[in-house]
């Protein structure tokens, strides 16, 4: 397994594959690997010739008070891991690898990208579209893996790659989970064991959204009060959103038929937690 620093090398050791008339798979991550990132791993592996994992703590998505300055880091496990998947190449850029102190250029989602997290994090996904953009543009992949744990992020990837016309078809993988619900996160290593507990919360709400939505059907007003009444009665934890929007637009219009992203987020105590599920309408 090769690990590239440089720009200029990880753009040639792509074209050079690509030259040799092999597919390229990506999974751009922002470190601290955990089952989640590597479902996404396994899933280029299965697709692709090549695969190249990225690293690199993004700094244009957080705003200034959020936790770019505590963000986990592990880059030895995260080199161990990857060599267990068999990962070709894990590309680490220093930062000032992919900004230049007069950096000036992003790439903006109008809308969606100020929907659900981007009400409390109106930077974000412009941080997040403006280096998937970069890295796309450097490696230039047949395949890219994101997850649905993000399930925003995911949508806007794949505006992103029809508005701006990528070529790399984007896959999304679903959801993986501790043992007791818990989506797997990062952030969750900021949790107290009493903080672990109470955030179990979000992935019981989930499950009892599913089964109301099988039992009575599409009361949405009243599920959405009901979960946001059990979180705020939950220990260590603040409502951020809970959201019924539709899937493929974000927004809240249905029809009959149309998959429901229900999307949480969640502050237990000074962590933020996301998760969510898919209903049918
Ligand atoms: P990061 O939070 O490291 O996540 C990298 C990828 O792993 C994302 O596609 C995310 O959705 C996926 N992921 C995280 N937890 C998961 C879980 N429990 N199950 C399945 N997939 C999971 O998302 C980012 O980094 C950044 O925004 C990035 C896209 C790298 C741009 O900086």
């Amino acid at each position: 397994m090769k690990v590239i620093k440089s720009s200029r090398e990880i753009r040639e050791w792509s074209r050079t594959q690509q030259q040799k008339g092999s597919s390229i798979g990506f999974v751009p991550t922002m470190g601290f690997l955990h089952k989640g990132h590597l479902s996404l791993v396994q899933k280029a592996r299965a697709l692709s010739d090549k695969v190249i994992v990225s690293i690199f703590i993004n700094p244009t998505q957080f705003a200034p008070n959020e936790d770019l300055d505590n963000y986990p880091i592990d880059l030895e496990g995260d080199l161990e891991k990857c060599r267990a998947e068999n990962v070709d190449v894990v590309f680490i850029p220093h930062k000032n690898e992919m900004y230049s102190d007069f950096h000036q250029t992003y790439v903006i989602n109008q809308e969606i990208g100020q929907l659900l997290c981007g009400q409390t994090r109106p930077t974000h996904f412009r941080g997040v579209t403006t280096i998937v953009a970069k890295l796309f543009n450097l490696i230039d992949p047949d395949f890219a893996v994101f997850g649905q744990k993000d399930a925003q992020q995911s949508i806007i990837i794949k505006n992103m790659v029809r508005d701006l016309s990528y070529r790399t078809q984007i896959i999304i993988e679903p959801i993986v989970r501790e043992e007791d619900g818990l989506a797997m996160s990062s952030r969750n290593k900021y949790l107290s064991p009493r903080q672990r507990k109470n955030a179990l919360v979000l992935s019981q709400c989930l499950k009892f959204a599913e089964n109301e939505f099988k039992r009575t059907g599409r009361d949405i007003n009243n599920l959405e009060k009901e979960i946001k009444n059990r979180i705020g009665e939950t220990p260590d934890c603040k409502v951020d959103y809970v959201e019924f929007v539709n899937e493929a637009s974000l927004t809240k219009k249905f029809v009959p038929g149309d998959k429901v992203l229900l999307a949480l987020a969640v502050f237990v105590g000074s962590t933020r937690l996301i998760d969510n599920t898919v209903l049918t309408y």
